[in-house]
């Protein structure tokens, strides 16, 4: 079997646009200053283009003391207590929701119906309802609301998308997923990821949409049919699992291992496996099978949308089957949150194209809500989006 590795391949999909223009200020805001709020400010305050006014967390103190920590107390951001007391005072561009995923779409309608562009961390909800609410308060007030998927922003990312579009894979019928952790439920940070009320679902939503993501794009988004779901919990519930921490157990809620076979318009085959917790190193690597060809994307210890190894494509030439190795760049991760930050702002201040834009990962949050179903019922359910 021949092996052929390409030295060359596509460019960084990201270049910082010469159209930014420092004079053409934004008026940003971050809501919910906890973990991951200190990569999305500290990426606005990189952007020449953007005015960082505000602040919101509705534990007192906390705002205050997280720019105390970043040195970033004398740059005049104001904190709010409450979204509402902000949007009274504050007339905002764009804004960023980085609270739990079962407030999103309250916060995020409240935030376009104040008339702002809106970037949601990922999962963008809970529920597809929740999608389907935010998706038109988006269209009502003609406003961008893009979800913060950092991994597209990778020229791995981009490699997928460019060789299933290329047509060297020919037409794809089949798309796995792949990854999970051996032992991963995340409970460094307290419970809040455990907790169904906080985060709707664990490691289905939490690092499954990661998957969804990264296999959707590649195939343009296909609209889900149908779905069929599998979901566990029996590591979140142990509490021998937490060492240390039992009451953990108590208070886990959701999924910590998820499996779903999906059909999707066009004949693909959506196989999806997830987990936050296994017997097993991972659930394999993501293959997307098509006519002509077949790309394997090898899994990583500890998914999160992150890639690890070479893209290898399975094709035969001239009778051969022949094994084309694409070549594997390490990239900075910690610049991606930058990128999907400055691809937003660029997509609200200069009209340029929209990073995860809802209406794409509506389809991605009616396969978790059918999976949610599925599972539940313990058979398969149809997939109904209703129009925005
Ligand atoms: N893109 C990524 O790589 C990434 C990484 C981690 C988390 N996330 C996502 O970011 C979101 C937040 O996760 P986190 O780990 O930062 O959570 P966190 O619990 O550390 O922070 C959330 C903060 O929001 C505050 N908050 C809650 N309700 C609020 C409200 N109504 N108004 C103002 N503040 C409010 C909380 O007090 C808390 O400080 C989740 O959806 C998570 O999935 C994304």
């Amino acid at each position: 079997m021949a092996q052929v590795i390409m030295d060359k391949f596509t460019k960084n999909v990201f270049k910082e646009k010469s159209i930014i223009d420092p004079n053409k200020k934004v008026r940003a805001a971050v809501v919910g200053i906890g973990w991951i709020a200190e990569a999305q400010v500290d990426s606005y305050l990189r952007c020449e283009d953007v005015d960082l006014v505000a602040l919101c967390e509705i534990v007192p103190g906390k705002a205050e003391a997280f720019m105390e920590a970043l040195g970033i107390q004398d740059r005049g951001i104001k904190v709010y207590n409450s979204t509402k007391e902000m949007y009274e005072h504050e007339k905002l561009d764009v804004v960023s929701i980085c609270t739990a995923n079962a407030s999103h779409c309250q916060l995020v309608v409240e935030a376009l119906d104040a008339g702002a562009n809106v970037l949601c961390e990922k999962p963008m909800c809970v529920t597809l309802d929740e999608a389907v609410t935010m998706c038109r308060a988006a269209k009502r007030n003609n406003k961008i609301l893009s979800v913060g998927f950092q991994p597209r922003m990778t020229k791995y990312m981009q490699d997928i998308v460019n060789i299933v579009r290329s047509g060297e894979l020919g037409e794809v019928y089949y798309i796995q997923s792949g990854g999970g952790r051996r032992h991963g439920i995340p409970t460094p940070f307290g419970t809040s990821l455990i907790e169904s009320s906080k985060s709707g679902f664990g490691a289905m939503g939490d690092i499954g949409c990661y998957s969804l993501d990264m296999l959707l794009n590649a195939v343009g988004y296909p609209k889900p049919l149908t779905v069929s779901a599998y979901k566990s919990d029996f590591f979140g519930k142990d509490p021998n699992y937490y060492k240390g921490h039992p009451e953990y157990a108590e208070a886990f809620d959701v999924d910590d291992f998820a499996a779903a076979f999906i059909r999707l318009e066009g004949g693909i085959i959506l196989d999806f496996r997830i987990a936050w917790a296994m017997h097993m190193d991972t659930t394999g690597d993501a293959l997307i099978l098509g006519k002509k060809g077949g790309l394997r994307i090898p899994s990583t210890p500890a998914w999160n949308g992150s890639f690890d190894g070479p893209l290898t494509i399975y094709h035969d030439v001239a009778g051969e089957q022949v094994q084309t190795v694409l070549p594997f760049e390490d990239e900075d991760i910690g610049e991606l949150y930058y990128k999907k930050v400055r691809a937003f702002v660029s997509a609200v201040n200069y009209g340029t194209e929209v990073p995860s834009p809802a209406e794409q990962i509506l389809y991605q949050m009616a396969i978790l809500d059918g999976m949610t179903r599925s599972a539940e019922l313990g058979k398969e359910v149809d997939i109904v989006i209703p129009e925005i």
